[in-house]
């Protein structure tokens, strides 16, 4: 079998996933090597991996360039994507630097997988908010059509990055250590605009056009881009939750044509890469501390809109990291060498 050279570009929370997410998937990589802005000895599930600190010339005879590196004008993807390029290799990017450029194809392999052969070198994985919800809805849309979509997301610290996930702990142990006698905690660590232990906050990301956020506004551009249709009318509030990993969704759509609930519940569960948990009578619906180290989108609580034709409402989960980063981009490479 062939085997591919794989680079990872990135080792704080999502990256350390993609190292786990090749081996369990066994996708067939040769050579792994690993980059971040300095070196370092790091260990996932007891394998070493020797981390180098990134340049233009790190990427000579990688085959897929991961990168999992921070966004914006001195992030990983901005620098050295278009070097990793120049060198052969494909570009799998998890920021938001290149998802809206009409050159870069964006790819959720369960919904678009077409898009990913249209690449000129670099394929952006989208928002992990809006890959678990596109995932959910492609089904619904090819049968039924959806002209509205209301999501309210419920995202976890891991969302944010690994500084995120430490200021929550922090946070969560200030709060034990005081006898939950004070539930205010100035945490030295402040990767988050605010405190997220006993609280929850609506804003991630940077406030933008019309009062929405930026991570709103990805819900909805990145969809269309996805979805190959600008005129689904998507509206989205983006909330943070005290929850280590895992994003959860309450999605509101507004079909086309009539679909029941029922239908949906059968057509999602026949649908790759969703799992149905909705039995109301035994409790069961889908919770992020069940979909942590899960690659599937999990739904549940399909209910119709008792005053609204086509009124439809479901609850969806993913694991941020994994669907929502590391197992979408390593699905990605694996639809390329397919
Ligand atoms: N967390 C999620 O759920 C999620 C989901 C989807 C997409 N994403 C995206 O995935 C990317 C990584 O997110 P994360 O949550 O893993 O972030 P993170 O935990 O903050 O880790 C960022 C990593 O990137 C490295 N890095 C930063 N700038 C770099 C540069 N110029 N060159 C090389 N390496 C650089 C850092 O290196 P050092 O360790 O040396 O500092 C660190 O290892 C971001 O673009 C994020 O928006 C995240």
């Amino acid at each position: 079998m062939k085997k591919y050279n794989v680079a990872v570009v990135g080792v704080g929370v999502v990256g350390i996933e993609m190292l786990r997410v090749l081996k369990q998937r066994k996708f067939p990589a040769g050579e792994v090597r690993v980059f971040a802005r300095s070196e370092r000895d790091i260990e996932v599930d007891g394998e070493k991996y020797s981390v180098k600190a990134i340049s233009g010339q790190s990427f000579k005879g990688i085959d897929f360039a991961l990168f999992a590196g921070t966004e914006g004008e001195k992030g990983a993807a901005v620098t050295y994507a278009k070097d990793a390029v120049k060198s052969g290799a494909v570009v799998i990017d998890n920021g938001a630097d290149f998802r809206m450029d009409p050159k870069v194809p964006l790819v959720v392999p369960e919904v678009n997988p077409k898009d990913a052969k249209k690449h000129n070198g670099i394929i952006a994985n989208p928002n992990c908010s809006t890959i678990q919800m596109v995932v959910a809805l492609a089904p619904i849309y090819k049968k039924a059509g959806i002209k509205r979509v209301i999501v309210t997301t419920l995202q976890a610290s891991s969302g944010a990055g690994k500084g995120a996930v430490e200021q929550l702990k922090e946070e969560v142990s200030s709060i034990a250590s005081s006898g939950f006698y004070n539930l205010h905690i100035n945490a030295s660590n402040k990767s988050m605009p605010q405190q997220l232990a006993y609280n929850v906050f609506p804003h991630i990301g940077s406030f933008a056009e019309c009062d929405y956020t930026n991570e709103e506004w990805k819900l909805v551009k990145e969809t269309h881009k996805i979805m190959h249709d600008d005129k689904i009318k998507i509206s989205a509030t983006t909330i943070r939750v005290p929850v280590r990993t895992g994003h959860s969704e309450s999605i509101y759509i507004e079909t086309e044509k009539p679909i029941t609930p029922e239908a949906a519940r059968k057509l999602l569960a026949k649908s790759p890469g969703i799992i149905v948990m909705d039995d109301i009578k035994n409790n069961l619906y889908p919770m992020p501390k069940d979909a942590e180290g899960r690659d599937e989108t999990f739904v549940g609580r399909i209910r119709k809109d008792p005053f609204v034709k086509n009124g439809l409402w479901l609850w969806v989960v993913a694991d941020n990291l994994r669907k929502g980063a590391a197992t979408n981009a390593v699905q990605i490479a694996e639809l390329l060498i397919h």
